[in-house]
């Protein structure tokens, strides 16, 4: 509403109603999926593109060998038959395999476990991680964060508690974490690594920290690796070669590990990820699962409790499509990261259009290096709140969301993903961007 008299580059008559009409008390706090749906209404109404920035879909065609193998499933007759609730075991067997390759770890394939995306994983990891102590409450997340897992965590009716990273990186995260876990109520911790939406991503010290802390307040690490391997930096990619993905795992016996398909093989719209559960956190007996498992190890209680109850297993096709991207990648036949760079590479340029024309990059610093290039980063203008900002953008056809919903503490905030973002649109962000500046300068 701030511009609607304004000859902005969407037209701000259409782009006030539409705000107006879409319900929201505040555009700028709206969900991921709320921003899609306006955005969507506006494009449609003005036939303007949008430089869509506000949601993490991967802007790459899907890793081939996975249509291959999800359509020779098919054609073999999977969609008649109900999958095994714990996956096929081809695919355990090549997700325990992956974990070895690429990240060093030597895991049973009972833990390795397909979920209906790492959505769903996480989901059946609160069920099971949350509930298995009854002296404890929730999840600690550290921030910020994916907005939607506090959501899941929200609707379970299980407390989570919350702190920005930012200010708590290197040892001092051994204090804050301290301060939380000493209340004695956190039963999990959760973090993505890289993190999303800031990209910073969490050194070995840190991840030390987290992983001995886990084990002295037996707490569960759930590990989101959503992004994995994305850490551009670093070549973590080759199979059986260091360096590995940096994981907790090698501190604490108390992880779970959730690897998405979604972005590194950008397999999103098959829902199929990976849940790793490590062997001895796998077969622990927390006696207090009982109250709603028929169960009290952890494992079982994940597969024929949680997983079981929230939809009896994952797509049959989808499983057998991960299996055969999983083998291509194990065997060193298929790449993902050449892949995946591509988003690096547009992060870079992107990056230097917002700082030319009047933003700043938030979360700058990765400990004391420049924050890395990758799927996500931060910017804010001055004088503009995120909240604000968001709305604001709009007007110039450009969509993103506010670090507000994510936990961050720097309200000023908001999170660019660069995946939707075609190389052929950076002269009309370059413009809008200009555009906008000279209006508010
Ligand atoms: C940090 C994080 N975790 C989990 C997910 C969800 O992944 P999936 O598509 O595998 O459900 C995303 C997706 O954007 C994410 O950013």
């Amino acid at each position: 509403m701030l511009k609607a008299n304004k000859n902005t580059p969407i037209d701000s008559q259409v782009v006030q109603r539409l705000v107006m009409e879409s319900g929201l008390p505040e555009i700028g706090k709206g969900t991921i999926r709320e921003i899609v749906r306006l955005v969507n209404r506006i494009e449609e109404t003005t036939g303007e593109k949008f430089v869509r920035m506000e949601m993490g879909v991967p802007g790459l065609p899907p890793a081939q060998a996975g249509v291959e193998a999800e359509i020779e499933a098919l054609r073999k007759g999977v969609a008649s038959k109900y999958p095994m609730i714990e996956g096929v075991k081809e695919l355990k067997e090549e997700i325990s395999r992956f974990v070895k390759l690429f990240l060093n770890l030597d895991v049973n394939p009972e833990g390795c476990i397909p979920t209906v995306g790492s959505m769903m994983g996480s989901m059946a990891a609160f069920l099971v991680a949350n509930r298995n102590n009854k002296s404890k409450e929730g999840t600690l997340f550290i921030d910020p964060g994916f907005p939607v897992q506090k959501q899941q965590v929200k609707v379970l009716g299980h407390e989570y508690c919350s702190f920005d990273i930012y200010k708590y990186r290197g040892n001092k995260l051994r204090a804050k974490l301290l301060s939380y876990l000493k209340t004695g109520k956190v039963s999990s911790i959760l973090y993505s690594n890289p993190n999303n939406p800031s990209w910073i991503c969490f050194t070995d010290e840190e991840l030390k920290i987290i992983g001995e802390l886990a084990t002295e307040y037996d707490v569960v690490v759930i590990e989101d690796l959503a992004y994995f391997g994305m850490d551009f930096r670093k070549d973590f990619s080759r199979p059986g070669k260091t360096p590995y993905q940096p994981t907790v795992a090698n501190y604490t016996d108390n992880y779970l590990l959730l690897i998405s398909s979604s972005k590194a093989f950008s397999y999103a719209g098959q829902r199929v990820g990976m849940m790793v559960v490590a062997d001895k956190l796998f077969s622990r007996k927390y006696p207090d699962l009982k109250r709603f498992y028929t169960s009290d190890g952890f494992g079982y209680s994940i597969i024929y409790g949680a997983l079981y109850a929230l939809s009896a297993g994952v797509c049959h096709s989808a499983q057998y499509g991960l299996t055969g991207i999983l083998k291509e990648v194990n065997e060193g036949r298929y790449n993902y990261r050449d892949d995946v760079l591509e988003y690096g590479e547009r992060a870079k340029v992107m990056k230097k259009l917002f700082t030319g024309n009047g933003f700043s990059i938030v979360y700058d610093m990765d400990m004391d290096e420049p924050i890395a290039d990758g799927f996500y980063f931060t910017f804010s203008y001055p004088g503009f709140s995120g909240v604000d900002l968001i709305e604001e953008l709009l007007y110039y056809g450009i969509s993103a969301i506010s670090l507000d919903i994510t936990g961050s503490e720097r309200h000023e905030g908001v999170r660019a993903c660069v995946s939707q973002v075609q190389k052929s649109q950076f002269k009309i962000l370059e413009h809008r961007l200009k555009v906008f500046n000279q209006d508010h300068a």
